[in-house]
């Protein structure tokens, strides 16, 4: 395996709750993300799925240093990133950048496609020296397959699926080593998802890039990850290989996320049975004692109310030895087999 571009080690972010208007107290906090830990190879790209207010974005922020973490590391290349400032957080920000959910909304209305795709261009200067800014604007269009004359075109003169190709331009003109893309094809047409989908693996290959892409669902990220992480709740519950997550989950969160993911060939998963979970997803402002998602589980036990389980490989052979955080994991996997 590649060696690791990003190394994330018990990162913590968490947002305080405060009351009153002149003299704010903290009565609480959100803790949208709690001690979340792993790697992101060179080259690869890994998924990382959960439901709504999971913490998804919260996390890659804190990754792109739009926010400052609560507690924990992030490594760039064996360097810790997330306390720098000034000078040397800047030189660090041009390395990982970030598609956005919704090209209706992130691109602004009132800068031409031109100034949009070079805007940060005027951060970073010696990346393309003010008169070459035109063609390198061009060259970004041309490479994500939108014609350069439209530099001068508006965003409310482009489909949904360009706008986001607009954005993915905007995110490579710094020449990054990570794009972090999150959810970038949820608000588009189901036919513009996989063009857009295909055109960032392709700019993956030709620029050498490790993805980080996020998705609220497992089909999504299926086709397009090496690696997908499952968050719920601020935590990360399963990690692994395509194959250990899609085919050997050992977490009954996951192994729920799975059983709605449409099938596309039925003879090959006949007998996987739909699991509707119940209840709400709790408040990250007051999450469950132990397990988090206990409230939520058809297995839940005693000890998980009490226990936090920790994000550990269960002692197993083959690929249901990965990264889950469930007290049962190993019990799961002979069920799963025997069954
Ligand atoms: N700036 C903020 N101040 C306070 N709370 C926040 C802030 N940003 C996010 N949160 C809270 O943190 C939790 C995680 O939010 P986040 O946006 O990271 O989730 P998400 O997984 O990206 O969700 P979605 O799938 O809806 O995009 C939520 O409870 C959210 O309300
Ligand atoms: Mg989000």
């Amino acid at each position: 395996m590649a060696e690791p571009i990003l190394e994330v080690r018990n990162l913590v972010k968490y947002f305080p709750l405060t009351q009153g208007v002149l003299f704010k107290r903290q009565i609480g906090a959100v803790q949208a993300v709690d001690g979340i830990s792993f790697e992101l190879h060179k080259g690869e790209t890994l998924g990382i799925v959960g439901e709504s207010g999971c913490g998804k974005s919260t996390l890659a922020k804190v990754l792109m240093s739009l926010e400052r973490a609560t507690a924990g590391e992030v490594l760039f290349k064996g360097e810790e990133i997330s306390r720098l400032k000034g000078a040397a957080l800047k030189a660090v920000r041009r390395n990982i950048q970030m598609v956005f959910q919704d090209p209706y909304t992130s691109l602004n209305p009132r800068m031409t496609v031109g100034d949009i795709i070079g805007e940060p261009f005027e951060i970073h200067p010696e990346v393309a020296p003010k008169g070459d800014r035109r063609k390198a604007v061009q060259d970004l269009l041309d490479v994500v397959g939108l014609n350069p004359e439209y530099i001068n075109r508006y965003p409310h003169q482009f489909s949904g699926g360009q706008r986001q190709r607009i954005g993915i331009a905007r995110g490579l003109a710094l020449k990054p080593e990570i794009i972090i893309c999150d959810e970038p094809v949820s608000a588009l047409d189901v036919s513009v998802q996989a063009q857009v989908i295909n055109l960032l693996e392709q700019l993956q290959g030709e620029f050498d890039l490790s993805y980080m892409f996020i998705a609220h669902d497992l089909s999504i990220v299926r086709h397009i990850s090496d690696r997908v992480g499952v968050m719920y709740l601020g935590k990360m519950v399963e990690i692994g290989s395509d194959e250990q997550i899609y085919e050997h989950a050992t977490h009954p969160y996951t192994q729920a996320l799975l059983s709605a993911v449409p099938v596309p060939d039925p003879t090959g998963r006949e007998g996987r049975e739909r699991i509707i979970l119940s209840g709400d997803i709790p408040s990250p402002a007051n999450p469950p004692s132990g397990c988090r998602f206990r409230t939520r589980c058809w297995k839940a036990e005693e000890r998980c109310s009490t226990e936090l389980p920790l994000l550990a490989v269960p002692s197993l052979e083959g690929p249901a030895a990965h990264e889950s955080a469930c007290h049962f994991a190993a019990e799961r996997e002979v069920e799963q087999s025997a069954a």
